[in-house]
């Protein structure tokens, strides 16, 4: 393929463009991976424009076989993208008029790169958030299957890393599910906004052509138009929402990694994620990293960084398009690839790891988590809630001196700090009796992690 010698623009130009400059403002290098719907955008629009009588249906009829090939020679691979052409639209246009002559030079007629940049990137990202949307539901579905399974394994659940109370694996599994359900609706509400179309509107200011936008919309099935012209080329929001549904969902990807990491270390022991999700060291042969959740936590800061550099990207623009907005690309793209390929990885290591049940049930029974429920068997034989707290208090401090658990300590022990202590006490005291005893919609017993899987199997539709 030869290089094209001219740009479309150069008629009131007389210098030709520094060869530095040109490299500089280029966007080819990055906006190419839109291409296939900038194509789709330009058969809607001629489309649109030979129903509205300023093309023939033989114009038409060439610029569609034309971008067929231009889109096949793509696929073939036997597209060389030039600098010298800037961006993506001016690529594809100079393809197509090379291979239809000047018929090719009409598609542009009442669209400017303006509108339809800004219409490639919304085409483009709702392909993306549906993806992610589906990479969501499958990390969804990997927690459900944990949940079901572990319903009612018992490990100690933390406030500030300090054993608090008991807690079920299905319950923390389900928890994280619920992360994940509002980063769907999130997304969703998102999408609303990004599927509004901005073609037509040309530069700024609209054209001067009979054009018919709600049928452009139609074809390209967008449900409505961006209602006004200069907000139409400007508007990022939509990028910027999107980025933040995306940090929201990294910072959660960062607090399960977190997690894992911690629970996957020799002083948890709680899990073991698979082989093929860790690497070892070079230097210490016993060690299994657990890289990929660190990974991931690393990446949630360079995904927030691309939300600010959105952000600040649009606060000093005024209206209406200024060229500050190509810079919009590689961070929203960047933030595409990351969140994706962290939603894909842990939607894979998820349901390889393997649960130690042993360890968890054993660091539960230290740290006195059972503490809560034996205040609770005080207030439910009548003792106010504070006098109970105390009687505890003054309870564990004695275990921790003997040094031992609650529920292994002689009933003589406990009766010295209440009378209201007897026989029945050991049985709220267990770790089992003390999940179960928390039945109520929310609440961690196996009872509920039941129920609560049942509902999210049904959210999910399976
Ligand atoms: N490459 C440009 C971008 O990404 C396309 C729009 C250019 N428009 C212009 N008037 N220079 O924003």
């Amino acid at each position: 393929m030869t290089e094209p010698t001219e740009k479309p623009w150069t008629g009131r130009f007389t210098e030709p463009t520094d060869a530095f400059v040109e490299a500089f403002t280029a966007s080819i290098t990055f906006d190419q991976r839109m291409v296939a719907y900038d194509i789709e955008g330009s058969r809607a629009h001629a489309k649109m424009l030979t129903k509205v009588g300023v093309l023939t249906e033989d114009e038409l009829k060439a610029i569609l076989t034309g971008l067929d090939e231009v889109e096949a020679d793509i696929d073939a691979g036997k597209i060389q993208w030039s600098i010298r052409l800037e961006d993506v639209h001016m690529n594809v246009e100079s393809r197509l008029t090379d291979k239809i002559g000047d018929i090719g030079k009409k598609l542009h007629t009442g669209r400017s790169r303006n509108d339809q940049v800004a219409t490639d990137i919304r085409l483009y990202m709702r392909d993306e958030i549906q993806l992610i949307i589906t990479e969501v539901k499958r990390l969804q579905a990997a927690l459900v299957d944990l949940a079901e399974q572990y319903y009612d394994t018992i490990l100690p659940g933390f406030t500030h890393l300090q054993v608090a109370q008991p807690i079920t694996f299905g319950h923390h599994m389900l928890a994280w599910f619920e992360m994940l359900k509002r980063d769907v609706a999130r997304l969703e509400d998102t999408y609303k906004r990004v599927n509004q179309l901005p073609l037509g509107v040309a530069a700024l200011a609209g054209t001067t052509y009979p054009i018919d936008r709600l049928y452009t919309a139609e074809l390209l099935g967008f449900e409505g138009v961006c209602e006004n012209s200069l907000d139409a080329v400007s508007d990022r929001d939509f990028a910027i929402e999107f980025n933040s549904c995306a940090s929201l969902i990294m910072m959660h990807l960062s607090r399960y990694s977190e997690e894992l990491i911690l629970w996957s270390s020799a002083q948890f022991n709680f899990i073991e994620l698979s082989d093929s999700f860790c690497t070892g060291s070079s230097i210490m042969p016993q060690k299994k990293n657990p890289d990929v959740p660190e990974l991931v936590r690393g990446k949630t800061g360079r995904v927030v960084g691309n939300l600010v550099s959105l952000l600040m990207l649009m606060k000093g623009q005024p209206l209406a398009y200024n060229k500050d907005n190509q810079e919009d690309k590689e961070p929203l793209f960047d933030t595409i690839d990351n969140v994706r390929g962290s939603l894909k990885v842990f939607a894979d290591m998820m349901p390889a790891i393997t649960v130690n049940k042993a360890a968890m049930y054993q660091a539960a029974q230290q740290g006195y988590a059972t503490a809560t429920d034996l205040a609770d068997y005080l207030v439910n034989k009548g003792m106010p809630f504070r006098d109970a707290h105390e009687v505890v208090g003054k309870s564990v401090r004695f275990a921790i001196d003997a040094g031992k658990d609650l529920s292994e300590l002689p009933l003589a022990d406990l009766a010295q700090f209440s009378d209201m202590i007897t026989d029945d006490v050991f049985e709220v005291l267990t770790l089992e009796g003390s999940v179960a005893a928390r039945d109520h919609l929310g609440g961690t017993a196996p009872a509920q992690v039941k129920q609560a899987v049942a509902r999210a199997r049904e959210y999910m539709g399976s």
